[in-house]
């Protein structure tokens, strides 16, 4: 459940007493990604430790009656990292593994995205640490609920919004949207995003994310004087990212050759046809025992023949296990945390450009940002509205990012990291210290 790093937990002074100190986990990875931009902040650098801690950390023990009349507790957790630049925004993981240090750093993570796509939010996570699948329907909805409103002091339209994560969906933000309102005694549809669409979620949410996939990607092709048309590309992961990318390259001439999820791994030379691919995927849940294609050990996958790479469906994929051999000239990662430092290191010296997480996949926030908007304004925009200010979005945020690469020639991780936090940072010496 969290990024990795080849190395870890080296000891550090600025920790904070409630994780163990040799132990940091995500957090420390996060830790570390900062002291990398540090030395590019100038003057802001003077506020720099106030990314190096959460600005609120909240946990809850969540109590539900069981089915069989039992009671048992979860323990839960919502993270504010930072709210400089606007009320916290993040999403709810349900996971058996969710820890404080994991929810810290996603919610710091959180930070940085919004920031480098510019959206006016800082940044949030929460969590239970819950099978969920081990529940009912009806226990599901009671540990939402009681959820919710533990963390009912901290979120809120203006203050933090959460939205859907792992194991979490738009039937649960409906939960916590009801919730939050019965608590508070009027429909406030604005205090979560990823709602149904009747409860004032937006159209083009459930697409956002790998829409913006593919338009960072067009933004990136252009700039390398590649082209899209032809080219070959191959995606790991066909769900809600990783199909929506693949149709989107396909249409518009690009042959995706190679195609890898939990249960298979495909390959054609000559370009899968993606549309059949999505309804073999909708009958049988994945893309293994597709017709029309090789298959390849899964392990094969990285080293097929491929312009561009898009991993789409977990974190800590590309490792230096497998970077060295990887021919893509360009990854575009609609995952979350899919390259870990060190392969990083390894495609840079090879020479291939990686268009980080925090902005690739920056499209699914972009799009709650309007749910929360539109909520606000109870005014809904059309489809196309709203694929166009994402487009346009995420094209400014790819060219901001870009800009700053080849500015102070670093890669674009490390360039969007500092786009990031120059915004943060000059929000916090503007707002200034208060008393
Ligand atoms: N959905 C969003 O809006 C959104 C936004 C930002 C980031 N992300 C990130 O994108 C990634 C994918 O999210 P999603 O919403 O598409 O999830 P999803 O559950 O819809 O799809 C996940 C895909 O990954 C595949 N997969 C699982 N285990 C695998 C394995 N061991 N090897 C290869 N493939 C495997 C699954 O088969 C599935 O095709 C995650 O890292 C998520 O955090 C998603």
């Amino acid at each position: 459940m969290t990024k990795s790093n080849d190395k870890t937990n080296t000891k550090r002074t600025d920790v904070p007493s409630y994780l163990p100190a040799d132990n940091l986990g995500p957090w420390q990875i996060y830790l570390e990604q900062i002291d990398r931009v540090t030395p590019y902040m100038g003057e802001l650098a003077f506020w720099i430790e106030a990314l190096k801690r959460p600005k609120r950390a909240l946990i809850v023990d969540v109590p539900i009656e069981l089915d069989n009349g039992t009671i048992a507790h979860f323990e839960g957790y919502r993270v504010q990292h930072n709210t400089s630049r606007g009320p916290g925004k993040g999403g709810v993981r349900f996971h058996q593994d969710v820890t404080l240090s994991e929810v810290m750093a996603l919610a710091a993570w959180m930070t940085i995205k919004n920031a480098a796509v510019n959206v006016p939010f800082g940044g949030a996570k929460g969590g239970v640490r819950i099978d969920p699948k081990k529940l009912s329907a009806g226990e599901l909805q009671r540990l939402t609920r009681r959820y919710t409103s533990e963390i009912g002091i901290l979120i809120g339209p203006n203050k933090d919004i959460p939205a859907p994560d792992v194991n979490t969906d738009a039937r649960i933000m409906a939960w916590m949207m009801d919730t939050y309102s019965v608590n508070t005694g009027s429909t406030t549809t604005g205090v979560v995003t990823g709602k149904p669409i009747v409860l004032g979620g937006s159209l083009g949410r459930v697409e956002a994310t790998g829409r913006g996939v593919f338009v960072v990607a067009v933004e990136a092709i252009r700039r390398l004087g590649m082209s899209l048309e032809n080219s070959r590309i191959a995606v790991q992961g066909f769900g809600n990212v990783g199909s929506v990318a693949a149709q989107l390259f396909s249409k518009a001439g690009a042959r995706i050759v190679a195609v890898q999820d939990a249960t298979g791994t495909i390959y054609n030379a000559s370009g899968l046809d993606v549309e059949k691919l999505r309804l073999h995927v909708e009958k049988t849940g994945g893309v293994g025992g597709f017709k029309n294609a090789e298959t390849m050990k899964p392990e094969e996958f990285w080293q097929a023949d491929m312009d561009i790479l898009v991993p789409a469906a977990l974190e800590n994929q590309i490792t230096s296990a497998n970077a060295a051999k990887i021919r893509a000239k360009l990854i575009v990662e609609g995952a979350n945390g899919p390259t870990n430092p060190a392969a990083d290191d390894i495609l840079r010296d090879k020479g291939v450009t990686v268009v980080p997480d925090v902005v690739a996949n920056a499209g699914g926030v972009t799009v709650s940002y309007f749910e929360w908007v539109q909520d606000f304004s109870s005014f809904f925009w059309t489809e196309d509205e709203i694929n166009e200010r994402l487009s346009r979005i995420m094209r400014d945020a790819f060219a901001a990012v870009w800009q700053m690469s080849v500015d102070r020639h670093v890669s674009l991780r490390t360039a969007a990291y500092i786009v990031a936090c120059n915004r943060i940072l000059e929000a916090r010496s503007m707002r200034g210290l208060y008393p």
